[in-house]
C-alpha cells in the first residue's frame, strides 16, 4: 500500500504487463477484474466473497448513485466504501456512459449533459465539474474523466466531435480533481473506429499527463477484430508507466486478447448479469443451466474450480433453482461466475510472471473451445 497512487511494472511478456496499482485503500494486481458494483452492491453476492474470490478493487456508478440514494446523502453516511462494504479502493465511472445507455430527454451540450431520471423523471444536469464532485462526494479511489461515447456505426464527423468534446471535459475534469495524492482520474481515449481519430485522442490525453487511461467506446456491438485494431493502435501511443484501463469488456476471449495488446483492467457486468440470467462460466466455456439436460445432472459445474458455488451443488440443483426463480440460483452463478473470471486474471497474471503469457493463453482459449464436458 502507499500513500500516493503508484503504478509499478512487475514484469512483461511481449505487449503483457503485469503490474500493481497501489493507493492507501489497497494495492490491485494487474491485470484485474473489476466486478460492477453499480449501486453500491455487487449484485447477489456479499462483499466478504467479492473479496475472497481475490477481487482488488469494484466499481461504482456515478449515474446510479447519484439518482439513488443521491451523492450528497452517501458522503453523509460516510462514502460509498462505508455505505456498501467494502473497504479496498473503487472506481467509479463519470455518468455519461450510462447517461446516454439508460436515462431519458438527454441533451448534451459543451457545458454537459442535462437529462432526466430513468427511476423517476427527475430532471438533472451533469458537468465535467459536476461528475468529479460527485465522484469525489462518493470517496472514489479512481475516477473516471466525463465523456461522450457515440454508438457505432456513426459518421467520422460525429466521431471526431464526441472525441474532441471529451478532450476539453478531460482538462475540466484535470481542474476539478485538482491535486490528490492517494486518488487518481483517468481520462478516457474515444474516437469510434476511426484509427486517427483514436490516435489523436491518445496523443492529447498523454499530453495532460493523468494518472491512468481508459479505452472507452469499444465493446460496442462492433466486431471484436475492430476492438483490437482500435487497441493495437491506442495501447503504444498511450505512456508505458501508466495503467490502462478497457471499459465495458469483456468475455475471457476478449480479455486474453486485450491483456496481449497492453491492457492491465477491465470490468464488464458479463459475470454477474448472466449468473442472474442462469448462465454460467466455466474454464470449459458457457453453460445454460436453464436447459432441460442438466435437470439430472448430478456433477457439479466444475469439480477442480475452489468456489463452493462451482464444485458443491449439482447441475441439477442449480437447473431447479433457476427454473423456479429463486434468489439462490443467481446468487450461486454469479459466485461461481466471478470466481472463475478472478482465478482466470490470477492465471494470465502467473502466466505472464512466468514469461509463458501467449502459449498459456492458447491452452485457455483451446479448454474453452473444448466445450462443456
Ligand atoms: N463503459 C463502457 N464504455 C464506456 C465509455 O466509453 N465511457 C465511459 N465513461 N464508460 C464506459
Amino acid at each position: 500500500m502507499s500513500e500516493n497512487f503508484t503504478f509499478k511494472l512487475l514484469a512483461t511478456d511481449g505487449k503483457a504487463r503485469r503490474g500493481e496499482i497501489s493507493m492507501p485503500r489497497g494495492t490491485i494486481r494487474t491485470p484485474a477484474f473489476m466486478p460492477v458494483g453499480t449501486g453500491g452492491t455487487v449484485k447477489a453476492m456479499y462483499m466478504d466473497q467479492v473479496r475472497d474470490l481475490g477481487a482488488d478493487i469494484i466499481l461504482g456508478n456515478t449515474y446510479h448513485l447519484m439518482l439513488r440514494p443521491g451523492a450528497e446523502r452517501v458522503a453523509r453516511l460516510g462514502g460509498l466504501h462505508e455505505f456498501g462494504g467494502w473497504s479496498g479502493p473503487i472506481l467509479t465511472d463519470s455518468g455519461g456512459f450510462q447517461v446516454m445507455s439508460l436515462a431519458k430527454l438527454r441533451k448534451l451540450n459543451e457545458q454537459g449533459v442535462t437529462f432526466r431520471s430513468h427511476i423517476d423523471g427527475a430532471k438533472y444536469e451533469m458537468s465535467p465539474e459536476r461528475s468529479i464532485e460527485i465522484q469525489g462526494l462518493l470517496d472514489s479511489d479512481i475516477q473516471m474523466q466525463l465523456d461522450e461515447c457515440v454508438a457505432l456505426p456513426t459518421t467520422e464527423k460525429d466521431m471526431a466531435r464526441a472525441m474532441e468534446l471529451s478532450l476539453r471535459w478531460a482538462e475540466r475534469c484535470k481542474v476539478a480533481f485538482g491535486d490528490q495524492r492517494g486518488k487518481a482520474m483517468f481520462g478516457i481515449v474515444q474516437g469510434g473506429d476511426n484509427a486517427a481519430l483514436r490516435e489523436r485522442s491518445a496523443e492529447a490525453l498523454k499530453a495532460m499527463d493523468l494518472k491512468g487511461y481508459a479505452v472507452g467506446g469499444l465493446a460496442v456491438g462492433e466486431p471484436q477484430e475492430v476492438m483490437l485494431e482500435m487497441l493495437d493502435v491506442t495501447c503504444p501511443v498511450l505512456p508505458h508507466d501508466k495503467p490502462r484501463y478497457l471499459m465495458g469488456v469483456g468475455t475471457p476471449d476478449d480479455m486474453l486478447k486485450s491483456v496481449a495488446r497492453g491492457i492491465d483492467m477491465f470490468d464488464c457486468v458479463m459475470p454477474t448479469r448472466a449468473g442472474r440470467h442462469g448462465l454460467a462460466y466455466t474454464r470449459r466455456g458457457k453453460v445454460n443451466l436453464r436447459n432441460a439436460r442438466h435437470a439430472e445432472d448430478h456433477r457439479p459445474l466444475d469439480e477442480e474450480s475452489d468456489c463452493p458455488a462451482a464444485r458443491d451443488y449439482s447441475r441439477a440443483y442449480l437447473h431447479h433453482l433457476v427454473k423456479s426463480g429463486e434468489a439462490l440460483g443467481g446468487m450461486l452463478l454469479t459466485w461461481n461466475n466471478l470466481a472463475y473470471y478472478q482465478s482466470l486474471m490470477a492465471d494470465i497474471r502467473a502466466a505472464i510472471e512466468a514469461g509463458c503469457f501467449a502459449t498459456r493463453a492458447q491452452v485457455i482459449t483451446a479448454a474453452w473451445d473444448a466445450g462443456d464436458l
